[in-house]
């Protein structure tokens, strides 16, 4: 097989960059070890920064988003028994969608199939080779045969634990890393939410999030440990322990829990994002705790960048957008790793150690300064709706 731009990976990242390269007339093939089903199942972060929400209509692919998402205003912090809302349209003029991933992910496959774009799911076996050269090759097992892609450019989203990182030469980059000693244990419940908008609730048992997927559709996540054992969870006791941590700033109906699952958190970024021909984009370069939800978000702001390097490349016979593709990525990257850390931070409880207490302490008179003071408001209006792109 014979394509300019080989992309691993069919999730947000490398379904947007196809879709991207497609419309500036570039030709690339997606491969992807998971089933297409898979992919558009699975549960995943909801909420989608302004200018996402504004890109993904204007290049064609934002129908169902404009009918289903749910556009925000703002979302509550709750804490010391009192929901506070910061208004980001009041603050900023700026919204917010909830519309998950995996939508995003249907509609641009979807949308790439039927304007003839190639997406092999179930691939094994997935090597990246080459690419320090000029011809980069891309070799994998499809439907039980060995296949090669001979491409010009790679583009590595194949996620944080894809191959496409661990194929960068040694000593040619390097990872930043942060371990939290936190998990998420996220459901999906039959059940209303308990606000329209969501409720980052503190609490001192521990952080928990309700969001949503719908009316009568609740994503809801508790602070646990990175290693906690969900068999330890039974259903009762996920809805004690949200219904405490709400701290009776609404009241919680409960539903059938749909699913459940257990997320550990880091902050991870490797740099440079490149290795010859090599680009990676999303997950694959980096990762954020989830408070916050940037995660999807950095991710289309990596192939924004990338699909117009190339675009570059091809139309201008120019390589100065790729050569600073990485420089150009770092610093909103860098800032969406300090906002999903602030975030963080401010929100769980540190279950022991020397400074718990005073930890407390220091987180509420956070939140009270972020929900009294509109310049402390304003700047988490600014980051949690999406810094500017350009
Ligand atoms: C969701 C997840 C987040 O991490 C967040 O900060 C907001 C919303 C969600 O899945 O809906």
């Amino acid at each position: 097989m014979r394509t300019q731009v080989g992309i691993v990976g069919a999730g947000p990242a490398g379904l947007m960059l196809s879709h991207l390269l497609h419309l500036a007339g570039i030709e690339s093939i997606v491969i992807e070890d998971r089933s297409r089903d898979y992919c558009e199942n699975r549960v995943r972060a909801g909420l989608m920064e302004n200018w996402v929400a504004e890109l993904l209509k204007k290049t064609g692919v934002g129908d169902r988003l404009a009918r289903e998402a749910m556009v925000h205003d703002g979302i509550f912090l709750g804490f010391n028994g009192t929901a506070h809302k910061i208004d980001f349209v009041k603050l900023i003029g700026k919204h917010v969608y909830i519309y998950d991933q995996k939508e995003v992910v249907t509609d641009l496959i979807a949308h790439r199939l039927k304007h003839g774009g190639q997406i092999l799911f179930e691939v094994t076996d997935t090597g990246v080779h080459d690419f320090t050269g000029d011809r980069p090759k891309i070799r994998f097992t499809h439907e039980g045969r060995a296949q090669e892609i001979d491409c010009d450019f790679i583009a590595g989203c194949d996620g944080f634990h894809g191959v496409c990182r661990p194929s960068l030469p040694d000593g040619s980059w390097r990872g930043y890393d942060r371990v939290y000693p936190y998990g998420w244990l996220g459901i999906l419940s039959e059940s209303p939410p308990p606000d329209k908008e969501l409720i980052y609730s503190y609490h001192e048992r521990g952080f928990s999030l309700f969001s949503m997927r719908g009316p009568q559709l609740s994503r809801l996540y508790i602070q646990c440990a990175p290693d906690e054992d969900i068999n330890q969870w039974s259903d009762d006791r996920i809805w004690n322990e949200l219904t405490t941590r709400l701290g009776g700033v609404r009241p919680l109906k409960q539903g059938k829990i749909l699913q459940k699952g257990i997320t550990p958190m880091r902050s991870y970024v490797a740099e440079p994002m490149r290795a010859g021909r090599l680009f990676l984009a999303g997950d694959s370069a980096h990762i954020v705790p989830p408070t916050g939800a940037k995660g999807m978000n950095l991710a289309i702001a990596d192939v924004v960048c990338l699909s117009r390097a190339l675009e570059r490349f091809y139309r201008d016979k120019k390589d100065d957008g790729l050569a600073n593709y990485s420089a150009k990525c770092l610093p909103r990257v860098w800032k969406g790793q300090r906002f999903s850390y602030w975030m963080t931070q401010m929100l769980h409880r540190q279950y022991g150690g020397d400074y718990a207490d005073f930890d407390m302490k220091r987180q509420l008179a956070e939140l009270d300064y972020v929900s009294s003071s509109q310049a402390a408001a304003v700047s988490l209006a600014e980051n949690y709706t999406g810094l500017p792109i350009d």
